[in-house]
C-alpha cells in the first residue's frame, strides 16, 4: 500500500528575504505518515518548511518543497502511484502575483502587494482520482464547521475528511494535542477525544484502511 502525505504551512516568497507563511507546525501529518508506516505503507512525505527532522523509518520517504506550486508539482508525480492520498498541508490560499528580484525598500507609509490564488492542490488531483483510490482532506473551520467540512469534501472529491476542532483549547495550530470529527462522503460522523496527536492519526489511520476494499 502506498500513501501521499502533504504536510506543514508553503512559503511564497514577496522578495529574497520575505515570504508569506502560516503557523502550520506539520506535526500532525508527520504523525499520520509515522502511523501509516507503522501499518507497513510505504509513504511519500511531502513536506512544507518545518522545524521537524524527516521522519526515521525506512519507509517514510521525505520530499521538501517550499511554496504550493512546489509542493503540487511533487504531489503530482507521486499522486498516480499511491492508493491513499491524505492532504495535511496548510497550503497558502494566495501567493505575491509578483516576487521582487530584489529586496523591497522601506519607502511609502503603505505597501500593497497585489496576490494571486495558488493552485488548488487536493482539488485538482481530486479530479484525476481512481475509484479505487482514496483520498482525505483536513479543513479547520470556525464556524459552520459541519456544513462548510461537507462543502469541501464534495468540492474537492474527498472520501473523508478531518474537521479540526478550534473549540477546544489544546487543539489546532501550535499544540500537541488535537481533537477530530471525521466525515465521510457515505454521511458518516465519526466525533474522537482531545488527544495525542500520534493518538489522533493512529485514529484516523485505523479509519482509513477500515474504508480501503481490500481491507474490508
Ligand atoms: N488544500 C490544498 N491546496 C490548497 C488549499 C487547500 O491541497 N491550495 C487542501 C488542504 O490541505 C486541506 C483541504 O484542502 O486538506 C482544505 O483546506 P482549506 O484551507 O480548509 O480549504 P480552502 O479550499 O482553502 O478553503 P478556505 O481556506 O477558504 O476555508
Ligand atoms: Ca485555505
Amino acid at each position: 500500500m502506498r500513501v501521499l502525505i502533504t504536510a506543514g504551512p508553503t512559503y511564497e516568497p514577496i522578495d529574497p528575504v520575505r515570504f508569506i507563511g502560516n503557523h502550520s507546525t506539520g506535526k500532525m501529518g508527520y504523525a499520520l505518515a509515522e502511523a501509516f508506516a507503522g501499518a507497513g505503507a510505504a509513504v511519500m512525505l511531502v513536506s512544507g518548511p518545518t522545524n521537524l527532522a524527516d521522519p526515521a523509518h525506512p519507509n517514510i520517504k521525505t520530499v521538501r518543497v517550499d511554496t504550493a506550486d512546489q509542493m503540487y508539482a511533487a504531489a503530482a508525480a507521486a499522486a498516480p502511484s499511491t492508493d491513499i492520498w491524505v492532504f495535511a498541508a496548510a497550503v497558502a490560499d494566495y501567493k505575491p502575483r509578483e516576487v521582487a528580484i530584489t529586496k523591497i525598500k522601506k519607502e511609502g507609509d503603505t505597501l500593497t502587494l497585489e496576490l494571486v490564488k495558488n493552485v488548488d492542490i487536493a482539488a485538482t488531483l481530486g479530479r484525476t482520482k481512481r475509484a479505487t483510490q482514496f483520498s482525505v482532506g483536513f479543513a479547520l473551520e470556525t464556524n459552520n464547521e459541519e456544513v462548510n467540512a461537507r462543502e469541501k469534501l464534495a468540492r474537492k472529491h474527498f472520501d473523508l475528511i478531518v474537521l479540526n476542532s478550534l473549540r477546544d483549547p489544546g487543539a489546532g495550530f501550535r499544540h500537541d494535542t488535537n481533537k477530530v470529527t471525521l466525515l465521510e462522503a457515505d454521511g458518516q460522523m465519526t466525533i474522537f477525544e482531545l488527544k495525542p496527536k500520534a493518538a489522533v492519526a493512529e485514529d484516523i489511520v485505523r479509519t482509513i484502511l477500515a474504508r480501503l476494499p481490500h481491507h474490508a
